[in-house]
């Protein structure tokens, strides 16, 4: 059997192919970075124009490099939300258009759920109960999981998300878009000591997370120390605040892991591609000798073949799968903000 995912949630045109056993056999992702990078972050009608102006060669190159055809392919999957409606929209009308055309099932697939799942493209065999850290642009959220496919939401961010603290120090230093692999790149060498940061405290006890009081100590020490693109101590200050944003994040899994004592840990997310929280994200697992599960990088950015592989996953799990005319997407899970 083979699958064609699609994904268009954000600022990322992507299809891919699966084969039944996960075999990842292409995921084409074109990113819309240079469009929107002028602007410092995602202008959401450009990124729907691009996407519609993407869909169909990422679509065409996904089933070419596969060595396959769109006959060929049995089930289709699509992000259906949450995102940006427009971007979403764009992928979802394609696909049913696609699923209607040539008469096939299309599996509808949850944005935050295709990211968790991500960790399972690559290491099929996970122990039980897992925690799962989303650290991405739009998301930062702790999962409890008894199984695959149940994902149940521990703490999530009050304010911004982890990767949008880190795109919004990086603009404001113009460095450029998006602000979490520069800043990945931008650290090295730079000693994380240099300016501190205190961790938020969430007085009733939960494992909410929040980045708002970060991204204010970040511009006083900006404002006070003169900093800029250019400055000799640019890299000590990237590599504090990283820091400030991985401790954080670390410190809320650690008190999940003494609350709930899972087995496995899950790091997924387009933030998990950062360098600095796999490494601590690891040496934490070790230590607390937790089997650790990270997306490969290009699982962890968007991508469809990590929708396609959550298609497979329930399809695997005996979910009934067909078409349905009145499909449609959505901006927002009801727990968000
Ligand atoms: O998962 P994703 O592609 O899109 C959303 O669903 O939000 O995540 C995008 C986020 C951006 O904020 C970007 O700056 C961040 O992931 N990111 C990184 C790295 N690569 C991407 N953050 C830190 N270090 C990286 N290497
Ligand atoms: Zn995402």
């Amino acid at each position: 059997m083979l699958i064609l995912g699609i994904e268009s949630s954000c600022d990322e045109t992507s299809a891919a192919v699966l084969a039944d056993n996960f075999e990842v056999r292409s995921n084409i992702v074109l990113s819309q970075d240079e469009i929107h990078a002028p602007y410092g972050g995602i202008v959401p009608e450009l990124a729907s124009r691009q996407h519609i102006r993407s869909i169909t060669w990422v679509v065409e190159e996904a089933l070419h490099r596969a060595g396959t055809s769109i006959a060929d392919i049995d089930v289709l999957a699509v992000t259906q939300g949450p995102g940006l409606i427009g971007s979403l929209l764009v992928g979802v009308s394609f696909a049913k258009g696609l699923a209607y055309a040539f008469d096939k099932p299309l599996v509808p697939v949850d944005h935050l759920d295709a990211h968790i799942h991500s960790a399972f493209i690559t290491n099929r065999e996970m122990m039980f109960p897992a925690l799962a850290l989303l650290v991405s642009g739009g998301h930062t959220s702790l999962y409890r999981m008894e199984r695959k496919l149940d994902a149940r939401l521990l703490g999530r961010t009050r304010d911004d998300a982890a990767g949008e603290a880190l795109d919004k120090i990086a603009k404001f230093l113009d460095l450029g878009y998006p602000g979490g692999p520069i800043i990945d790149r931008g650290s090295e060498g730079g000693d994380p000591g240099a300016f501190s940061f205190a961790l938020p405290h969430m007085s009733d006890g939960s494992l909410d997370f929040s980045f708002s009081g970060f991204k204010t100590a970040a511009l006083r020490h900006i404002r006070r120390s003169g900093l800029n693109a250019e400055s000799p101590r640019l890299a000590d200050f990237l590599a504090a605040f990283q820091d400030a944003v991985v401790r954080s994040l670390l410190s809320n899994l650690a008190r999940a892991v003494r609350e709930n004592r899972p087995r496995s840990l899950i790091l997924a997310g387009g933030v998990a591609r950062n360098r600095r929280l796999r490494s601590e994200f690891e040496a934490f697992a070790r230590r607390e000798g937790l089997a650790a599960h990270i997306p490969d990088p290009d699982f962890c950015t968007d991508n469809a073949a990590m929708v396609a592989g959550l298609a497979l996953e329930k399809i695997a799990a005996g979910e009934k799968i067909g078409f349905d005319p009145r499909l449609n997407a959505y901006p927002r899970r009801f727990y968000e903000k």
